[in-house]
Parts: structure tokens; C-alpha cells; sequence
């Protein structure tokens, strides 16, 4: 069964080779012609690039899809071992079961829950997915990942930098007025670290990424020989950068106190990117995988700048995922 879960069960040259044929069915969209498979998108959380952008790629790809929303749905239990006497009126085990009897592959999107910091790190409702499925699953952004997100970031890097090869991409945790959850930021990071680029990570200390994602991105880095460095100064994170990818996410050591969260949040308000911090990197681009808040996170003269490559990124998803839905019926 052949399921897109994250990037990191792909080495180097896999992943080189879906981002060129991405870029090959950027170039000509009647390359690949899937034969009216049907395709059922699961939606637990809202989107608009990720639910758009793949229903124009299937439906370009001569392949059916069906979009399904939560609220359309019966009420999903997705914890394992409940007593469904609440509201909830449906397992996702027999959710998906059903589904993938009708579908030739199910795309999840499946957030963190933000409640409990163990049960998020396990990624629950999209292994259950894979675990139940008859068909292919493929992930949507999962608690832990967003593999399409990292899939149409990196080729948008190769378009405009040509290599990843000792490319600078420094990731830098900005203020959000929410707690968000850690798929982007642990994508790109894995993403990049496997894709052989030097690579800075900047947080302010109690914003760490879990120690298990640091692990496979120094694993990534020592293969593909890139480099990781972690630092907590962010205007010196951006010396030299090639790429400045901002996201926010919340912090690890204090998931389940929201409101010591929150506090060590609020403290961090300056951490903006801005045309101060912009002029650090190296002409840097701007990358972000949006929706972004403005003059919160990125100010409006980065953002409308002519360094911003945010709808780029965005357009790629289209290009990314159908290299990947192609992938996953070849
Ligand atoms: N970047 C991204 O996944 O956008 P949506 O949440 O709008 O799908």
C-alpha cells in the first residue's frame, strides 16, 4: 500500500525526482491521465489552498473527486478505545474502511487537537487512516506533517535557486495571537535538512521543535551533507540567509498550561519578519506557507515585496500534488 505520510520515508533522490517531475507537469498539464479513479478529500479542519489545489490537480488529471467536510458528516470519534456514548456517532475505523471501498485513495487533513501533547505527537487520526484503509492514504497536514506544504516549498526553492546544495534557509518562529500547530515548521525543517541546504533554526527558548524531528533533521543533514544550527537571536539568524521561512507555531514544554503558553508568547511580539530583519539575509526570499497574518507575523512591505514568494509556493502545491497523486497510482 503505497500511503504519503511525510517526506522523511523518501531519500534524496526520490524526493529530487518528484520535485522535477513536478516541474515537468508545471510545464505541460496533460502529461499524466488517470483514467476516472475516484479520489475522496477528508476534510476534520478548514483549508483553502490544500482543498483547492487538489481538486483542479485531480480534476485536471482526468480522476473524480469528493470532498467531504466534518460537518457534513456524522460526528467522528478518532480516539482508539472510546465509549462512543456522547455525540460523537462514528469511528473513523469504520469511516475510513467505508471510504476506501469506494475511493481508490483518501486524503486526510487532520490537525494537532493542541490538548494533549503526547496523544498529538503520536499523529493518531491519520495512522489510523493508513491502518484502515484498503486504499492509498495520503496526507493532507497531519499533527506532525505537511508533506505537500514541504513538497511545494521545495520547488519553489529549486525554481528560483536551481540547487539545494549549500542554499541558506534560515526557519524562523514568528508571534501569532494562537497556539498553531508544528506540521509546516517540522516539514520544512525535514524537507530542507534532507535535501543537503544549511539550515538555522530560530525560536526564542521555550518555542524548541520536539526533539525527535531535531533528531531525523540531524540525521537528514549529516547524509546530505547540509548543516543545522539552532539559535535564539533572531535578527542574527537571518545573516546571510538565502531564504527566510517564517511560521508560527506553539510552544512544546508548555502545551497543556495554555495559559503559561500564551504568556511566553506574548512575550515574544517582536518576533516579526520585517524589512529590518530582511535586510540581514542576502536579497533572502521571503517564504511562508500562508494563511499569514499581516503586520503580525510578516509586515506588509516584506509581504508585498518583490523578495515575497508566497504565491509561488501556494501555485506549486497544484504541481507538487499531482506528482505526488501520480506517484501513489503508478
Ligand atoms: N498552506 C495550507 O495548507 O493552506 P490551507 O490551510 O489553506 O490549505
Amino acid at each position: 500500500m503505497k500511503h504519503f505520510y511525510h517526506l522523511s520515508e523518501f531519500n534524496y533522490e526520490q524526493v529530487q525526482s518528484l520535485v522535477n517531475r513536478a516541474i515537468e507537469l508545471k510545464a505541460n498539464r496533460d502529461l499524466v491521465d488517470l483514467k476516472n479513479r475516484q479520489v475522496g478529500l477528508l476534510f476534520l479542519n478548514p483549508s483553502l489552498r490544500t482543498r483547492c489545489s487538489f481538486e483542479v490537480a485531480l480534476r485536471q488529471m482526468n480522476c473524480g473527486v469528493s470532498t467531504l467536510d466534518a460537518q457534513s458528516l456524522w460526528k467522528l470519534e478518532t480516539e482508539l478505545g472510546a465509549v462512543m456514548d456522547q455525540d460523537k456517532s462514528e469511528h473513523v475505523r469504520e469511516a475510513v474502511g467505508v471510504l476506501s471501498r469506494y475511493f481508490d485513495a483518501i486524503g486526510i487533513r487532520a490537525f494537532a487537537q493542541g490538548v494533549d501533547r503526547d496523544q498529538d505527537l503520536l499523529d493518531q487520526t491519520i495512522r489510523t487512516f493508513m491502518e484502515n484503509s484498503q486504499s492509498p492514504v495520503f496526507n493532507m497536514e497531519s499533527a506532525m506533517y505537511h508533506p505537500c506544504q514541504a513538497m511545494a516549498d521545495l520547488i519553489t526553492i529549486q525554481e528560483l535557486l536551481k540547487t539545494f546544495s549549500k542554499k541558506k534557509i534560515t526557519i524562523t518562529w514568528a508571534y501569532h495571537p494562537k497556539a498553531l500547530p508544528m506540521a509546516v515548521p517540522n516539514s520544512i525543517l525535514l524537507a530542507s535538512t534532507l535535501m543537503g541546504m544549511d539550515v538555522t533554526l530560530a525560536h526564542p527558548p521555550a518555542f524548541e521543535i520536539h526533539s525527535g524531528i531535531l533528531d531525523m533533521a540531524e540525521n537528514h543533514a549529516k547524509k546530505s551533507d547540509g548543516s543545522l544550527r539552532i539559535v535564539n537571536d533572531r535578527l542574527a539568524a537571518a545573516e546571510d540567509a538565502d531564504i527566510i521561512y517564517a511560521k508560527a507555531w506553539g510552544g512544546m514544554s508548555s502545551y497543556e498550561d495554555k495559559e503559561q503558553e500564551e504568556a511566553q508568547r506574548q512575550a515574544h511580539k517582536d518576533w516579526i519578519v520585517d524589512s529590518e530583519l530582511m535586510s540581514k539575509s542576502n536579497r533572502g526570499l521571503f517564504m511562508h506557507c500562508l494563511p499569514v497574518r499581516r503586520n503580525v507575523v510578516v509586515s506588509d512591505s516584506v509581504l508585498d515585496s518583490a523578495r515575497s514568494v508566497v504565491l509561488q509556493q501556494a501555485e506549486n502545491r497544484l504541481h507538487g500534488q499531482k506528482a505526488i497523486l501520480e506517484w501513489i497510482f503508478s
